[in-house]
C-alpha cells in the first residue's frame, strides 16, 4: 500500500537535493538512496531491493555526476564514473521504479541540447548533446521514456537557491561572491541562459508527486539572460555597488577544446502554464537570497 507521505530520492546531499528536502521535509518522508544509506545506484540489486522495501508511490531522481568539464575529460568512456551514475544509475532507478509501479521523476539538464538555438528551448526541440556530461544526461532521459510507463522528466538550468550550501556554490552564488571581492573576471555578452530558482523547483516537484504529472517540462524562471546581464541584475537587486566588465564566450572558446552550449535558456511556459504554481519573478528570487 503506497503513502502518499513517503518519497524515495537520490542525490538528496546535493545542491539542488539538500534544498528540496529543507523546502518539502515537512510534506514528505524522504527515503534516501546514497551511499549513507548502502545504496550505490549503479548497483542495480542494491536499487531494486530498495525499492522492494519502500511504501513511497514515487521516486526523485536526482543524483548525477555533474562536474561537466571532468565528465569532458573521461569523454566516451562507459566504464567511467560519468557514464555509470548518469546513464546506468538512471537506467536502474527507472527499471526499479517500473517493476515496483512507482512514478519515476527524473531530473536533467538544458545540457542535453547544443546551444545553438538563438530563442529559448522549448520540450518540442530536439535534444542533440555536444559534450559528455549532456550526452549521458540524454541518453538517461531516453532510459526513463523507454523503461517507465510511468515518467516525467524537468530540465533544469544553472539552479540557484536561496540559502547558502556549504559543500559548493551555484552559479548565481559565485557571481555575489566574485562582485563583492572585485574578484569577477569578465561576463560574457554571447552566452545565454535561464536560471532555475531552486525554491520554485521544489513546489515543480511536488505539484508533480500531487498531479501524477508526466512529460517533459522544462524547470525554469523562463527568463533569459546572458552571464553579463544576470551578474547587473545580481548586482542591481542585492545593491552590490559592483563594476561588471564584458567578456566574450568566442573568444574563450579559441583557449579551450571543450565544446560550449552558447544558449541553454529554456522557455519554461509549458510548466508555468500547466502546473498551479506562483513563481518568483527572478529578480525578487535574487533580492531575496541570504
Ligand atoms: N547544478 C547544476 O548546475 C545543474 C544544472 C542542470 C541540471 N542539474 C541536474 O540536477 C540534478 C541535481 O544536481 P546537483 O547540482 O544537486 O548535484 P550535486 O550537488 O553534484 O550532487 C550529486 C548527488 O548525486 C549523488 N550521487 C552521486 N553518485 C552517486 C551514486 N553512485 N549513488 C548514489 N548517489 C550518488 C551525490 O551523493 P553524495 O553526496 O553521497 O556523493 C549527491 O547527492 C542532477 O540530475 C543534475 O544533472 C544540475
Amino acid at each position: 500500500m503506497d503513502n502518499m507521505n513517503s518519497i524515495l530520492g537520490t542525490g538528496l546531499s546535493g545542491l539542488v537535493g539538500s534544498r528540496v528536502v529543507d523546502l518539502l521535509g515537512k510534506t514528505y518522508t524522504f527515503q534516501n538512496l546514497d551511499l549513507t544509506t548502502s545504496v550505490d545506484i549503479t548497483n542495480e540489486d542494491q536499487v531494486l531491493r530498495a525499492f522492494e522495501s519502500s511504501d513511497a508511490p514515487a521516486v526523485i531522481h536526482m543524483a548525477a555526476f555533474t562536474n561537466a568539464t571532468k565528465a569532458w575529460e573521461d569523454r566516451g568512456n562507459k566504464d567511467g564514473v560519468c557514464y555509470k551514475v548518469n546513464v546506468v544509475g538512471t537506467e536502474n532507478i527507472a527499471k526499479a521504479a517500473q517493476k515496483t509501479g512507482k512514478q519515476m521523476i527524473h531530473v536533467s539538464t538544458a545540457f542535453v541540447f547544443d546551444g545553438e538555438k538563438d530563442g529559448m528551448y522549448t520540450e518540442e526541440d530536439t535534444v542533440h548533446p555536444v559534450e559528455w556530461y549532456g550526452e549521458t544526461k540524454a541518453l538517461a532521459e531516453e532510459a526513463v521514456q523507454n523503461m517507465c510507463d510511468n515518467w516525467v522528466i524537468f530540465r533544469i538550468d544553472q539552479p540557484f537557491r536561496g540559502d547558502v550550501y556549504e559543500k559548493k556554490a551555484d552559479t548565481t552564488h559565485k557571481l555575489i561572491t566574485g562582485i563583492k571581492n572585485r574578484t569577477l573576471y569578465p561576463q560574457f555578452t554571447d552566452h545565454w541562459f535561464s536560471p532555475t530558482i531552486i525554491e520554485d523547483f521544489a513546489g515543480v516537484l511536488d505539484w508533480a508527486i500531487q498531479t501524477h504529472a508526466s512529460g517533459i517540462y522544462h524547470a525554469t524562471s523562463g527568463i533569459k539572460v546572458s552571464d553579463y546581464d544576470y551578474a547587473c541584475m545580481i548586482n542591481d537587486a542585492l545593491h552590490l555597488g559592483g563594476d561588471i566588465t564584458q567578456g566574450s564566450l568566442t573568444e574563450y572558446l579559441k583557449t579551450t577544446q571543450r565544446p560550449y552550449q552558447r544558449n541553454t535558456a529554456m522557455n519554461s511556459k509549458k510548466l508555468q502554464e500547466t502546473a498551479n504554481i506562483a513563481f518568483t519573478p527572478l529578480e525578487q528570487a535574487i533580492a531575496q537570497i541570504q
